[in-house]
Formats: C-alpha cells, structure tokens, sequence
C-alpha cells in the first residue's frame, strides 16, 4: 500500500502510481452527488482537456447540503496515516469562510481540519491534543476564497505543514504535534462544515482526496489534476457519471 518511488520519478506515473498510492476519494465515499437538494453538477476547473472534448466536471453547492460519514468508511482497513496529503480543487465563492472536511474523534473533538477562506487555519490536533489550537498553523496573507478555481495540496510531515496552491510551495509551517500522534477514525468525518459552525462551505468542488504519503501534494497538478494541456489521469465524477447509462437505467 506504501507510494513506490516511480510515483514521482522515472516514466511509470499516473494509474499505476494511482493504484498503489491509493487516494481516499473523500466525495466518493460520502456520497456526494448532484441528486442532493443543493447540489448540481457544472463545469471544472477546465472546460476542455487535450485528447477530451468534454468539460472537467465538479459539484456545484448552493445550499447547506449535511454530508457526513464514520471516519472508518474512509479508512475501512488502515489507520488515519500519521503522514499524508490533503488535496482539493475548488472555486470557493468569493469571500466565504468554512472547513472543507473535519474529522472527529468518538468524543466529538475536532482533530483535522481544512479551512477555505482568508488566512485558512489548518486544524490538526493529535490524541494528546497537541498543538493546542492557539498553536494551529494558519497560512496568513493567504486567500483560497476569491472566487476562482484554486488546486490546494497540503502535506503533512513529522513536525510541519507545507501549502501548495496552484502547483507553487507557498509556505511551510510547524505542526507541533506530539511524536506519535494518532487521528482517531472512531468518530466522524464531516463534509463541508464543522459540526457547530454556521458557516458551510459553498461554491464548486472538483476534487477531494487524503493520500497516505506526503509528497504527494508536491505533485499534485501532475498526478492528479494537471492543467488544462493535459488529460486528468483520475477523474472522481466522470467515472460515475460514465456507469450511468444514457437513458439512466441500470
Ligand atoms: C513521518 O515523517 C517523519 C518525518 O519525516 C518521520 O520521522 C516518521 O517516521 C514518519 N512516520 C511514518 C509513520 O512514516
């Protein structure tokens, strides 16, 4: 299940390296679909691709959708990696503040935290509570809600938390974390919000993934949505829409 180098190095890319990284398609397991009240499906990040006519495809969320799963559905037989990415495509309306994804423990305590807006704090609290949260890495000057499409690959390793945005390292900052910090997958995961916060994540999503290796957030505008010159090697929402039949019977 570990990435093997050739992810990132040499010519064996892409689907292999897909299948053996094996990402957490977050909107997948939760079942995000475009049958929710709220929820439509509308273009991507680009509205064509080489060697594809069509358009990459995304969700769009107009309304407070509440979409929610045990955390063991996303891990059904591993723990929450202590290393990872964290990566997204999304076009947040301009000026909105809301957590993309929170994860929960049994007690209802937040453990992770992924905040779309201005200066997104990335929440991240081991069993031990550490950091606490006035210690929280929070990306200033930054602004992921300006209403255009932004890549957003955050990596975490050891005792840091590096931000991508668009393909470009923008910062890394201390995570302190204990040295064995554990994310308990008994409690929750929520889409879009955080359990008590008024706020809802609202604009367009093409993609939500957590993979078990941290470097995968440095390729992601090559592994998994590359620009708009080349083709997605993998793709959340064509591959469902693709096992629809036209007439909608299956
Ligand atoms: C996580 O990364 C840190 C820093 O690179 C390393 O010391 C640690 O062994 C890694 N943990 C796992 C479980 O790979």
């Amino acid at each position: 299940k570990r990435t093997i180098n050739s992810c990132h190095h040499g010519k064996i890319k892409l689907l292999k390296c897909m299948d053996v990284s094996n990402p957490i398609d977050v909107l997948k397991v939760l079942e995000l679909s475009e049958d929710m009240e709220g929820v439509s499906l509308e273009s991507g990040l680009c509205t064509s691709r080489e060697g594809r006519e069509e358009t990459d495809l995304s969700y769009k969320i107009d309304k407070k959708i509440q979409l929610s799963a045990p955390s063991k559905q996303l891990f059904p037989d591993s723990s929450f990696p202590m290393n990872f990415s964290v990566m997204a495509t999304v076009r947040a309306v301009k000026g909105s503040q809301a957590f993309l994804l929170s994860i929960y423990d049994s007690q209802g305590t937040q453990q992770l935290g992924v905040e779309i807006g201005r200066s997104p704090v990335f929440l991240y609290e081991d069993h031990e509570g550490q950091p606490p949260p006035e210690l929280y890495p929070t990306f200033r000057k930054i602004n992921l809600a300006d209403g255009k499409w932004h890549r957003v690959a955050y990596s975490v390793e050891g005792q840091s938390v590096t931000l991508y945005l668009d393909c470009v390292k923008l910062d890394t900052l201390e995570l302190l974390r204990g040295f064995d910090p554990h994310v308990s997958i008994e409690g929750v995961t929520v889409f879009g919000t955080r359990l008590l916060d008024e706020g809802v994540f609202e604009g367009d999503i093409q993609q939500l993934l957590i993979v078990e290796d941290p470097r995968a957030a440095e390729t992601y505008c090559q592994d998994y949505i590359p620009d708009c010159d080349a083709p997605l090697p993998y793709n959340t929402i064509l591959a469902e829409a693709e096992e629809v039949s036209p007439l909608g019977i299956s």
